[in-house]
């Protein structure tokens, strides 16, 4: 049997997935163009990672430490993503215009959702539920 590809995921584990999860695969189509939730690694959950202040509407940074891209694609809207490249791995810039960039081979993310704008990534970055707490943007 061969396997169709569909975004990053193939038919088989779409097929798998909507197995396991009892839903049909019409709710996963989105897979690869929309962010996936990331697994947040016990060391950065509950923890500030950020202030408000030092992430420009429009804009962001990456924070070397957690290897996390923080933005503000709207004004009080803030958003975290894996910082590693889905394409092969490098650290990608920070967000501008609200496209984050990785500078390896030029792929670029949407700094809204994640969601790949230009190849040759092939797949979103994941995303990290985020909340505020006065100026402090924690990772949940
Ligand atoms: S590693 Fe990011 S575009 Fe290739």
């Amino acid at each position: 049997m061969s396997e169709e590809a569909v975004g990053c995921c193939s038919r088989r584990r779409l097929l798998g997935t909507a197995a396991l999860a009892g839903v049909g695969v019409i709710g996963l189509g989105a897979c690869g163009t929309r962010s996936a939730k990331a697994i947040v690694p016990p060391a950065i959950k509950g923890k500030v990672i950020a202030r408000t202040g030092e992430i420009p509407v429009g804009g962001g940074k990456v924070i070397d430490k957690w290897k996390i891209v923080v933005a503000q694609p709207s004004q009080g809207t803030f958003k975290a993503f894996t910082a590693t490249c889905t394409h092969q791995g490098c650290t990608v810039g920070s967000p501008e215009d609200g496209v984050i960039t990785c500078p390896c081979h030029g792929s670029e993310f949407n700094a809204t959702d994640g969601s790949v704008k230009q190849g040759p990534a092939g797949a979103p970055l994941q995303e990290f539920t985020v909340r505020l707490q006065g100026d402090g943007i924690i990772v949940e």
